[in-house]
């Protein structure tokens, strides 16, 4: 896939434009420089939003038929969406989301997210693994998201699966009996949302007071169940990863020199859930000198524009506040810019204020691992324990990614077994 390995490859030096072939053959325009992306961004005449969604992998026509078994569609609504209904919709959802909204949800987090810290704490000290994914970001998200907007009454966790399916059936290189099975899950969940859109409170009936069809309404919800929390629990999940690697920002939060908010802003320039974002060239033209058929895929590589030295001095360098910082495009920009920006700072700052300090002096048992996939880095696990409690080191396999110790001063590689291996269950402790 184009950024199989993307932490790797982010770094190594990049044409400002390139066009790269998919896994398919398909010709993609990669981005990589901050100010051409931007440009991109903010030119939606040029380059329209309208592949947003589309399937990185065309779904066969076994798949299509699942789907159209649940009447499955996706009409443009917000993300894909360069027509005029864009920003009426988009004035709904923002008014569901608007910041007073969004503040008046901190104490209740707040509460949530300490209980949560207390328990883990409990666990570590009793010399337990901790999963930080799934004892602490993975729904969190999605439980403020439905305080703040009525969602259907589903399980968090059939949500939580149904959001990943969708994550993977359009993003991800898949063979065609994953698409299927992905499509079956996918296709489930599109009914329980069809129900909801017609008879809903919140958010759906005001869509459906202000005329709009089942379908965009069913569009809106989808979109925001999939990007309104998946997108979050990811980037609280990675940010704490790299917590772990970073002692002296802990130090600097726990002795108040270094700013939360500072924190979230790095976290999200060094380590976005969102790795790239598409747009599609409307005409024929030119970006950055090269030329660029109409109908061409333009690959966004937002986790690299954050990273453009012409941005910040030090790019590679977790440094909250450092000039620049906040200049990155992990939430897009323009006229599609992210509506829940705003949330997703909210729920990371409480996290980093309340669940830094379970970081220090632990090890990495599991870090996450992230799948193939074009768009969302989609972590899976986040094990830590603290370190005088690991007795039996992880199961060593080739290509290892290192576990790591995090001292209150410095990060040891220590012996290691690879991501892969990892989520195949091979570390031990996990
Ligand atoms: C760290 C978390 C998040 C990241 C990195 C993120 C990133 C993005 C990006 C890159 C876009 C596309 C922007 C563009 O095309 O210019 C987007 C759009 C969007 N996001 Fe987020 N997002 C996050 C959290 C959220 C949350 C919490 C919500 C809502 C609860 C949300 C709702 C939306 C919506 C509705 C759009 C479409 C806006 C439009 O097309 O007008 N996102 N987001």
């Amino acid at each position: 896939m184009l950024f199989r390995g993307w932490e790797e490859t982010v770094d190594r030096p990049w044409p400002d434009v390139a066009t790269v072939a998919d896994h398919l053959g398909v010709p993609h325009l990669v981005v990589t420089r901050h100010a051409l992306v931007r440009q991109v961004l903010a030119d939606p005449v040029t380059f329209r939003p309208d592949n947003a969604l589309d399937a990185v992998t065309p779904l066969p026509v076994a798949a299509l038929r699942v789907l159209a078994g649940h009447r499955f569609r996706l009409p443009p609504t917000l993300a894909n969406n360069s027509g005029a209904s864009h920003p009426e919709i988009r004035a709904i959802v923002a008014d569901a989301l608007h910041p007073d909204r969004v503040a008046a949800q901190r104490p209740w987090l707040t509460g949530l997210v300490r209980r949560r810290v207390a328990g883990l704490t409990a666990a570590l000290d009793a010399g337990e693994p901790a999963d930080l994914y799934a004892d602490l970001a993975a729904d969190l998200p999605l439980l403020v998201l439905a305080r703040l907007v009525e969602l259907p009454d589903a399980p968090v966790g059939a949500v939580k699966d149904f959001a990943r399916a969708a994550l993977e059936l359009f993003w991800a290189p898949l063979d065609a009996d994953r698409q299927l099975a992905l499509a079956a899950q996918v296709g489930r969940f599109h009914t329980v949302l069809r129900d909801f859109a017609a008879t809903g409170g919140g958010l759906a009936a005001r869509l459906r007071s202000a005329g709009h069809s089942p379908d965009v309404v069913v569009g809106a919800l989808f979109f925001l169940l999939v990007a309104g929390q998946e997108t979050t629990s990811q980037f609280l999940t990675l940010l704490l990863h790299r917590l772990t690697a970073e002692p002296a920002v802990r130090a600097g939060l726990r002795a108040g020199t270094v700013d939360v908010a500072d924190v979230v802003e790095e976290g999200l320039r060094l380590e976005p859930p969102i790795v790239t974002w598409r747009r599609v060239a409307a005409v024929d033209t030119t970006l950055g000198g090269t030329a660029v058929p109409a109908g061409r895929s333009v690959v966004l590589w937002l986790a690299r524009a954050g990273r453009d030295p012409a941005v910040v001095p030090a790019p590679a360098e977790f440094r909250p506040g450092q000039r620049g910082s906040r200049r990155h495009l992990a939430f897009g920009a323009g006229a599609h810019r992210c509506v829940g920006a705003q949330l997703a700072r909210l729920e990371a700052a409480v996290v980093v204020a309340e669940a830094a300090p379970l970081l220090d002096g632990v090890t990495v048992l599991r870090p996450p691992w992230c799948p193939d996939n074009l768009t969302f880095r989609m972590p899976d696990a986040f094990v830590i324990q603290r370190a005088a409690a690991v007795t039996a080191k992880p199961v060593e396999a080739a290509g290892a990614e290192p576990v790591e110790a995090t001292g209150a001063g410095s990060v040891e590689a220590a012996a290691g077994g690879p991501a892969e291996a990892a989520a195949a269950g091979a570390v031990a402790g996990t």
